[in-house]
């Protein structure tokens, strides 16, 4: 990592609140989404259709170099995710970080994957309180989430003992474990061109930043058509945008080039690894897409609001300045 990375990352775990130790329960802004309409909650656990590993493992994998075990939030927090400190039994049972969901596929069974809350969501730290944002840039690593699972998968498979205390914490008979080592290969190749397709060398998105549309172009034009040819390198890292407001412009993007919301949302399910066949003729409209839930879910944004600035928190506003600034 160099220099320039390695303050990024110092910066992000700091306003995350890793470092600065606080690892409370956020406080929340007035954005509309209340206890009451509970979206929140359904923003954070909707699937919207990627799978990225088979749902248990995210709880056996340890990290690569470590006994750690990759879902701890210690490391979520290391990838710059928001892990979740006191999930609510209901709607959280297996205490996921913001926007790391459950899909529930009926052809392959549970697996784990993000959605839109992963990188819309984002928490900062004032005084030691802890204020979380909703649709708000995340401050997460994307590619880095992908190698640590790679790197995690890649040394489970090579360490012996590393496999034996996955299969143990999974129950794995000595068949089962034979047909999870074949699946974990085939998962790490994917990950692999996933990463490739996803990131180039002098351009690593790092904390905060991600090549949206290098990314998703790639596995859909190059990967799930099968065309060689139609692959470019992902040289555009850009920021996260916040997600306030956004159903009432006519286009979105930085670059202003997408006017439907669905094509839009679609296109970054299969950029984050839904699953898609465009090569089988006969499986051409099936996919992973969870078509109901992406259409709720940029409902859900419509109601969301953009937070106000908190006084209580962050101080008064300096109204002489702020007139100023008006102007
Ligand atoms: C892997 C991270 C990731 C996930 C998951 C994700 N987004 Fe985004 N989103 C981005 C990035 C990065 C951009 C900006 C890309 C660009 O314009 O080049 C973006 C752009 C957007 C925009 C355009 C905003 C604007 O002002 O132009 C909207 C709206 C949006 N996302 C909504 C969603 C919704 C709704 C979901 C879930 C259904 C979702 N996103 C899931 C990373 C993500």
């Amino acid at each position: 990592m160099n220099v320039k990375l390695g303050k990024l990352a110092l910066l992000s775990l700091v306003a995350t609140g890793f470092l600065a130790g606080c690892t409370g329960e956020p406080e929340y802004l007035d954005q509309n989404w209340t206890e009451e309409n509970q979206l929140r909650d359904k923003f954070y656990t909707t699937s919207q259709g990627s799978q990225l590993i088979p749902y248990e493992w995210f709880f056996a994998l340890e990290n690569a170099k470590s006994h750690k075990l990759i879902s701890s939030h210690e490391e979520i927090s290391l990838l710059g995710y928001l892990p979740d400190y006191a999930p609510d039994p209901l709607t959280n049972p297996d205490g996921l970080p913001v926007g790391f969901v459950k899909d529930e596929d009926p052809k392959t069974g549970d697996w784990l994957g993000v959605n839109c809350a992963a990188c819309h969501t984002a928490q900062f730290v004032y005084n030691n309180r802890v204020v979380r944002i909703d649709g708000a840039p995340s401050m997460g690593d994307f590619i880095k989430l992908y190698r640590t699972v790679r790197n995690s998968l890649h040394a489970t498979l090579a360490d012996r003992n590393k496999f034996k205390r996955f299969a143990r914490r999974l129950g794995l008979n000595a068949s089962q474990s034979s047909k999870v080592r074949t699946e974990m290969r085939a998962i790490v190749k994917e990950l692999n061109g996933t990463i490739e397709r996803g990131v180039s060398k002098d351009h690593e998105p790092g904390y905060g930043r991600v090549d949206a549309f290098s990314g998703i172009r790639n596995e859909v034009f190059q990967h799930d058509l099968g065309i060689k040819e139609n692959f470019r390198p992902s040289i555009a890292p850009v920021s996260y945008p916040f997600l306030w407001g956004t159903p009432d412009l006519q286009a979105v993007q930085w670059t202003g080039n997408a006017d439907n919301p669905f094509g839009r949302n679609a296109g970054q399910v299969l950029g984050v690894l839904g699953r898609l066949d465009l090569k089988n003729p006969a499986t051409l409209f099936e996919s992973s897409i969870r078509r109901d839930n992406v259409f709720l879910m940029e409902q859900w944004v419509r109601e969301l609001k953009a937070p106000k600035w908190p006084a209580h928190i962050l101080g008064r506003i300096d109204q002489a300045a702020a007139q100023r600034g008006r102007a």
